[in-house]
């Protein structure tokens, strides 16, 4: 945790999620009481289908909502594509940029991330890049250096703290169950905070929220949250459950 952070937890939906499903949202508001509020924020991203609905139905429980991914285009002939500015006109506030679900199964290179990272503050939402290493590179030795690279390429020049999001998310940890030990997730995001200082100024640097990701549930997320430079967690299969996500917020909120 970084104290001058209000820490973020987020929740990734992935394609999960009906009009029925908005229960759950409901059931996060519910929960999300004062003692919550001052010490922690709660995103939804959900699929784009139920963007509109999602944000409307979190109405006055100051939960923010976001997209999952935008195009890297303003508008026009793309079939299929969803704009940053379509997602903000639905109600986000956030856009999750670089997952490594759409770096993988959809060949996004960082030069794409940056971009879409940029198309989303350009239509005023914070984007949450997404960086991470895969099992391969940890074992070889080389996460850091991954990371750092993937840093590099997709962070938007001159993205200031109000305007960014993090997170670091080992691919190998993405629904596995499994977490990387705290050691390794604080020299990672140390790694992650210096490297936005050289590419974005250690002043706004110095305020970026940080976000872990990764198998993050309640048994698991006390120890990560008490991470140094950890500002958070963005969370995918326990944010399914609003029992969950909330126990999560709770241990990040301290
Ligand atoms: P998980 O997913 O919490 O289910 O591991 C995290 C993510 O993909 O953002």
């Amino acid at each position: 945790m970084t104290r001058s952070i209000k820490p973020l937890v987020a929740g990734n939906w992935k394609m999960n999620g009906l009009k029925a499903d908005l229960a759950i949202a409901a059931e996060v508001a519910k929960g999300y009481d004062a003692t919550l509020k001052p010490n922690v924020d709660l995103a939804i991203c959900p699929p784009s289908s139920l963007l509109f609905t999602a944000t409307a139905a979190l109405i006055g429980s100051r939960i923010a909502t976001g997209g999952q991914d935008c195009s890297t285009q303003a508008s026009g002939a793309f079939t299929g594509e969803v704009s940053a500015a379509m997602l903000a006109d639905a109600g986000a506030n956030f856009c999750i940029a670089g997952h490594s679900e759409r770096r993988t199964l959809h060949g996004e290179t960082s030069a794409t991330v940056k971009a879409k990272a940029e198309a989303a503050q350009k239509a005023l939402l914070v984007p949450i890049v997404c960086v991470g290493e895969t099992k391969d590179e940890r074992e070889a030795g080389k996460a850091l250096a991954v990371v750092r690279k993937q840093l590099r390429g997709s962070v938007p020049e001159g993205a200031g703290a109000a305007t960014l999001v993090v997170a670091y998310e080992p691919v190998w940890a993405i629904g596995t169950g499994l977490t990387p030990t705290a050691a390794d997730v604080a020299e990672m995001h140390e790694a992650i905070r210096a490297e936005l200082g050289r590419l974005v100024g250690k002043q706004a640097a110095a305020g970026v929220r940080l976000l872990y990701g990764g198998s993050v549930k309640p048994s698991n997320a006390a120890e990560l949250m008490n991470v140094a430079n950890v500002d958070g967690a963005l969370v995918g299969g326990a944010s399914l459950k609003a029992e969950d996500f909330l126990a999560i917020a709770r241990a990040c909120a301290g």
